[in-house]
């Protein structure tokens, strides 16, 4: 499944096929979020690879290069399933149980909504062509004819193109947070939680119509 067109195509990693290195690695990219409580790189990455459920990944394809990637929780079940097993192998038992408990409680956040953007990136060789925008209607799209019809996503409130990029697409600013410790180890110590609802787009363009 997806699109294709001349100069891009949209898809996802059909089950039965192996990853290509190049999808295996925008998917395992590193999560700034994620570095406090998961380590550098290696680490992360390593992390990330275990247990990757490819069903929660849309990718783009520029010419023959995978130049994009959004990841999404759905049903409650995300991109990355790990467990404290997984945490406690890459680093140990204690260290492990620690990490995995602050994973978990960052992330359990990202399934109470009917479905959430965790990760959204385009490469910086392809940006500002239109990319992100074509990636995310199609998936916002995906969504809404799979019955979806909420979608949030967390963003820092300094990103500013990020902003601009979901507001074009109809998101609206549900709340914003402050993270007065935390936000010392994470890239940024405000948070915006930005949401979509196809019921209110649709409101919108009966009212902009009549
Ligand atoms: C944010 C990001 C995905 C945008 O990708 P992109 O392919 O360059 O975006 P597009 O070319 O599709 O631009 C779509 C819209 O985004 C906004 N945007 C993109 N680049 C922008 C910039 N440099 N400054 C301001 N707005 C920008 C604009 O609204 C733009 O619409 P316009 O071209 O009609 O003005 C990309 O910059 C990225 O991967 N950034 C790092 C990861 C990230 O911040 N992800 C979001 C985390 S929630």
């Amino acid at each position: 499944m997806g699109i294709e067109l001349d100069s891009f195509k949209i898809y996802q990693v059909p089950e039965g096929r192996q990853p290509t290195a190049e999808e295996f690695e925008i998917a395992t990219k590193v999560i700034g979020s994620f570095r406090p409580f998961m380590g550098g790189e290696v680490d992360q990455r390593s992390l990330l690879g275990k247990k990757l459920n490819w069903e929660r990944f849309f990718l783009i394809k520029k010419g023959e290069n995978v130049v994009g990637v959004l990841s999404f929780y759905l049903a409650k079940v995300g991109p990355y399933n790990l467990g404290y097993l997984d945490f406690s192998r890459q680093f140990n038992p204690v260290s492990g149980l620690f990490r995995f408990l602050i994973y978990r409680a960052v992330t359990i956040r990202f399934t109470y909504p009917e479905s959430y953007i965790s990760h959204f990136f385009i490469r910086p060789s392809a940006r500002k062509l239109g990319l992100a925008s074509q990636l995310l209607e199609y998936w916002l799209k995906y969504m809404h004819d799979h019955g979806i019809s909420h979608v949030d996503l967390d963003v820092y409130e300094k990103n500013f193109k990020a902003i601009g990029l979901y507001q074009k697409h109809g998101f609206r600013i549900k709340k914003a947070r402050k993270l007065p410790l935390l936000g010392r180890l994470l890239p940024g110590d405000s948070i915006l939680t930005l949401t979509k609802s196809s019921e209110t787009t649709e409101k919108q363009e009966r009212v902009i119509d009549e």
